[in-house]
């Protein structure tokens, strides 16, 4: 077996065997169809991903019931967030308790855990906290979940940061590492998830899967130390922006395709939970694997082309101790081949939603966040039409 070794090499083993035989692709319609009238719960439904998430479940015909702790970080100039969830509560999914009381409050049928501290510069500051929400917080969620009648699916979002340090583009059965508190925090959770699903939720007909995605960005996300945010708060307020690494390269994905495979593989889950179980790279096309150099680029071009003028760059020193992997990549052929997810967009039309989002937000009296996500949403269905 070489280098796929391991309990979740075994998970990967198996399921590539039980999988060789699906090879057509369901159209998104098709897939977005299938959440029609049930109740889905999201996580971290607030956050950047989170409300993307809702907001596409919700024009889906889902019954969404999103819970999240209280507060998000502040836009520049009051803009509004993307509301997603038709229902949004408060919860900690570090108490126990109140996840257990949320999951029997809510009945769903569908989970997507993104509740998460997603930061890892916040880890090295918080290191405990992190490792507390990220991985006790899956935990309490998929203990919570074995006393449910009506679940049968839960997508837990990880990060492509869980996979031990190669150059290498990774693949699912590849050794898990993390050298980083986030990192680890993300390999902690790989492995949490995996113990639910073989001592646990399998038995019970239940599927449980995680998704290791790539840099997702796109419009509404105003996260510090986050490179997309911090080059439109830079450029809207006139000031600089600073680069720590600006030759790390970056598996860059818009939030469409990242929340299109987990729609797509919650939708798998519903039909065939034991089938699509396990660990699935989402990844974007290699050509949209650029240096933060060249996404900054794009992102300049892209704000010239509206009028604007771009913040100045400069080249901060990083902290030696605050380590960042010079290359991330991963493979996400096994999400092409079996699960009939691609990422539809190509870097300059990513960007170009995402600047559009923006643009509007910073400039337009009008702007109303979530109809130009809607509008964005709208488009990708049609570019999803008969894939
Ligand atoms: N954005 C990316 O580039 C990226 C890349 C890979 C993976 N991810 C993962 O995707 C998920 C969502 O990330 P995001 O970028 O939307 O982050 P975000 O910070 O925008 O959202 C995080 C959400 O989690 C909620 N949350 C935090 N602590 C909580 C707690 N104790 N109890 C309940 N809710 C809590 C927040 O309220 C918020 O709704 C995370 O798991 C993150 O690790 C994100």
């Amino acid at each position: 077996m070489g280098r796929r070794s391991g309990a979740v090499a075994g998970v990967v083993t198996a399921q590539s065997r039980q999988r060789e035989t699906v090879t057509s692709a369901v159209p998104l319609g098709d897939v977005l169809e299938r959440y029609r009238d049930r109740t889905v719960l999201v996580t971290g439904d607030s956050g950047f991903v989170g409300s993307w998430l809702s907001l596409w479940l919700r024009r889906s015909g889902a019954r969404v019931v999103g819970m999240s702790l209280p507060g998000v970080p502040p836009a520049p100039a009051g803009v509004p967030p993307i509301a997603g969830g038709a229902e949004s509560r408060p919860l900690d999914v570090t108490d126990l308790g109140q996840v257990e009381e949320a999951v029997s409050s809510v009945d769903p049928e569908v989970v997507f855990h993104l509740a998460a501290q997603p930061l890892v510069m916040s880890s090295y500051e918080d290191p405990v906290g992190t490792f507390r929400t990220n991985v006790m917080g899956a935990a309490n969620l998929l203990q919570a979940l074995r006393s449910s009648s009506t679940v049968r699916a839960c997508v837990v979002v990880t990060s492509d940061k869980c996979y031990a340090e190669d150059r290498r583009p990774r693949v699912e059965g590849d050794p898990l590492g993390g050298n980083d508190p986030y990192s680890a925090s993300k390999a902690a959770t790989e492995h949490v998830v995996h113990a639910y699903a073989r001592s646990f939720l399998g038995e019970r007909g239940v599927g449980v899967s995680t998704v290791r995605t790539g840099n997702i960005f796109g419009g509404g996300d105003w996260a510090p130390s986050r490179l997309i945010p911090d080059f439109v708060r830079a450029s809207g307020g006139g000031d600089r922006l600073e680069l720590r690494h600006p030759e790390a390269r970056r598996p860059w994905q818009h939030v469409l395709d990242a929340t299109s495979a987990c729609l797509r593989l919650g939708s798998g889950l519903i039909d065939d939970p034991l089938g699509w179980t396990g660990p699935w790279n989402v990844g974007p096309r290699p050509e949209s694997s650029v240096t933060v150099g060249n996404m900054v680029e794009a992102l300049e071009g892209a704000w010239r082309k509206r009028g604007g003028r771009p913040a100045e760059v400069e080249v901060g020193e990083a902290p030696a101790s605050r380590y960042e992997s010079p290359v991330l990549f991963i493979d996400a052929g096994r999400a092409h081949k079996h699960l009939g997810w691609r990422p539809l967009l190509d870097l300059p039309s990513a960007v170009d939603l995402t600047v559009d989002w923006y643009w509007g937000a910073l400039h337009l009296p009008t702007f109303d966040p979530e109809a130009v996500a809607l509008d964005q949403i709208e488009c990708y269905e049609g570019l999803g039409r008969g894939t």
